[in-house]
């Protein structure tokens, strides 16, 4: 019989100091109980996320967070704070706590075995959420819900290729801005992006830099690269917080966002759409964090001893600026 009241009021005070801009569901402490509490035998997951290094981050927490409470999972969230060491540490927790489910969402591909083979071991079914890892032994989790992101790479490329087809464009000198090394967003969104121009002589990706998904190391990396190179016609850059740092380093350097470099995003947080709708981006690549409900779904079938699929992938597309619906874009919550 597992611990629960006292690793609760444990989990809650850790993660009220850890999360202080968030609102926690499941184990935060409140002064009005929310109207239903998870039941004494509800599924528990342990959800280690990864940090809070963009709005979309924020926005996937947020969302995991309102799920587990609608559902009536009871969640121990942590909040691992862009250290892969302290993922360790919070599955290890999971796994001592007896969790039903642990789920999250890695931040890089590798060094996981060891872990999750502790939590196979325990008989604790892992998912993986948002992020890929690379493992040999692929029964050390049982399924992943989140992006494709080689499709969303594609998806960038296929824009510039059409961009260039539409305007006769000629000579495209493109810089990237790459997501946190080893991480397979940063992997897949380059490869996939790279195939799609590959023997193409209209484009030369001319520089890659890593801003790990930040928007201050977005604008320190454009500034630069924009020092460096004579002409940037395009940036690609795998995250809107990125994206969104760039385009003030490449204001400040007096040239037009969308007009004088192309600029493609990937996310689709509200600034990049509103950025979009402005003419100062010219395609966003849509990346879902809104995974709680999916996550939840399968947190319960596991914990029923059921099978899930090994891969979940949410339907996303991309919004460009040759969308005729380009300003009916609905809200986008984060
Ligand atoms: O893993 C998803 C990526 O991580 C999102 O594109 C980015 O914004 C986040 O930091």
């Amino acid at each position: 019989m597992r611990p629960r009241f006292g690793a609760t009021l444990f989990w809650a005070v850790l993660l009220t100091l850890a999360l202080l801009p968030f609102s926690l569901s499941g184990c935060a402490p409140r002064e009005n109980p929310p109207e239903e509490e998870p039941a004494e035998d509800a599924v528990l997951l342990g959800f280690s996320q990864l940090g809070w290094e963009s709005a979309w981050r924020i926005g996937n927490s947020l969302d995991i967070q309102a799920a587990a409470e609608r559902a009536g999972v009871q969640l121990m969230f942590d909040n691992a704070q862009q250290k892969q060491e302290n993922q360790i540490k919070a599955i290890r927790s999971f796994i001592a706590y007896q969790v039903d489910v642990i789920a999250f969402a890695p931040i890089v591909e590798q060094g996981w075995d060891t872990v999750l083979q502790e939590a196979k071991d325990a008989g604790i079914p892992v998912l993986l959420t948002d992020r890929l890892i690379v493992t040999e032994d692929p029964s050390l989790y049982v399924g992943y819900v989140g992006a494709d992101f080689l499709a969303e790479g594609r998806r960038a490329g296929e824009f510039l290729v059409e961009k260039a087809d539409r305007e006769g464009l000629t000579d495209l000198k493109i810089v990237e801005l790459s997501g946190t090394p080893s991480s397979s967003p940063m992997q897949q969104r380059g490869e996939a992006f790279r195939e799609c121009i590959a023997g193409d002589p209209r484009f030369e990706i001319v520089e890659t830099m890593s801003g790990d998904f930040l928007r201050s190391k977005g604008k320190e990396c454009m500034q630069e690269m924009l020092e460096r190179h004579e002409r940037i016609d395009v940036l690609f850059s795998h995250n809107d917080a990125m994206t969104l740092g760039a385009i003030e380093a490449i204001e400040e350097a007096g040239l037009r966002p969308g007009e004088d470099v192309i600029i493609i995003t990937v996310d689709g947080e509200q600034a990049a759409i509103d950025f979009l709708q402005e003419g100062k981006i010219n395609c966003v690549v849509e990346c879902t964090p809104m995974l709680g409900d999916i996550i939840m779904d399968l947190a319960k079938k596991l914990a029923a001893g059921e099978e899930i699929p090994r891969v979940t992938n949410p339907e996303e597309r991309a919004f460009t600026e040759f969308d005729e619906d380009l300003m009916d874009i609905p809200p986008r919550g984060y």
